[in-house]
């Protein structure tokens, strides 16, 4: 079922939701390694698992980070507009906070998918390479052109306040929204063993031993 219904996820949410995640969250792991390991500036010291910083790889693996993060920046506008046009699966039995909780939490969750690789892509003043084509730095795409002759901005009036906030939620925000999102599935999955991970896994892994299949009759008991 490509749509969602009122008892579960279809699969284009399913898609949207399992590649933008594991992009999410690689974005991560890729710009810390830089940040903790690659990078000569930035790297602990004395160096971590015997990994020497090498100055020339860090805009190459840098590269993935930008490359995963624009990727979820696109694909953010056709989920938006998919969550828009279909109806949403009915919450599993809680109380009104939970429900309220679980709203906010997905509300900052898009909010993250658009600020983070607009902010990222506006403070970095390398091309982004995709392998089959490249994307200029905005310094150098024809609206920062047409910005900086209508405004007169130079390019470090744009970068250094969008590297500001891209810091900001990057390191102190949006894993912290993440990590209790992915803590409450689980809660759900383990304490309450009720629908809300199994009715947004892939077909496949929902009928896997050990994960809960509800139907949408069981749920609309409980409601
Ligand atoms: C959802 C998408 C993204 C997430 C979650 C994300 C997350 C982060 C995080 C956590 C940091 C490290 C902050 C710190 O502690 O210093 C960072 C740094 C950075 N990000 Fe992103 N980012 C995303 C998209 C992008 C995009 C699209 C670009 C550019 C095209 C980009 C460019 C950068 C740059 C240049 C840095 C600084 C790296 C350094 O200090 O060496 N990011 N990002
Ligand atoms: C990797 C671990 C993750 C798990 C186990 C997980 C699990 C879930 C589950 C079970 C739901 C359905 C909740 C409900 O029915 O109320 C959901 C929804 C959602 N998740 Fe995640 N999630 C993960 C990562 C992420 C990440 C990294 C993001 C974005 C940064 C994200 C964004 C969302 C959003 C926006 C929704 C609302 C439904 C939608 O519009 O797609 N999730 N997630």
């Amino acid at each position: 079922m490509l749509k969602n219904t009122a008892d579960r996820f279809g699969a284009v949410a399913k898609f949207f939701h399992w590649t933008m995640a594991a992009a999410f969250v690689l974005a991560y792991i890729v710009v810390y390694y830089v940040i903790w390991f690659v990078d000569p500036e930035t790297s602990i010291k004395p160096a971590l698992f015997d990994i020497q910083p090498n100055g020339a790889l860090v805009v190459p693996i840098l590269n993935i980070h930008w490359v995963l993060g624009v990727t979820i920046g696109v694909l953010v506008i056709p989920r938006w507009i998919w969550r828009m046009i279909n109806v949403e699966p009915d919450p599993v039995p809680g109380s009104a906070l939970e429900h309220w909780l679980a709203r906010l939490a997905h509300w900052a969750l898009y909010v993250f998918m658009i600020v983070m690789p607009l902010t990222g892509y506006l403070n970095t003043y390398d091309p982004t390479d995709f392998g089959l084509f490249v994307i200029p730095a905005f310094r150098d795409s024809i609206v920062f052109h047409w910005i900086s002759a209508s405004f007169g901005w130079t390019a470090e009036q744009v970068e250094t306040p969008m590297y500001a906030i891209h810091k900001f939620v990057g390191h102190w925000v949006a894993w912290v929204v993440v990590l209790l999102h992915i803590a409450a599935a689980l809660f759900h999955h383990r304490v309450r063993k009720d629908a809300t991970l199994t009715r947004m896994l892939p077909a496949f892994a929902s009928r896997m031993p050990g994960s809960t299949e509800h139907s949408g009759k069981e749920e609309s008991k409980d409601r």
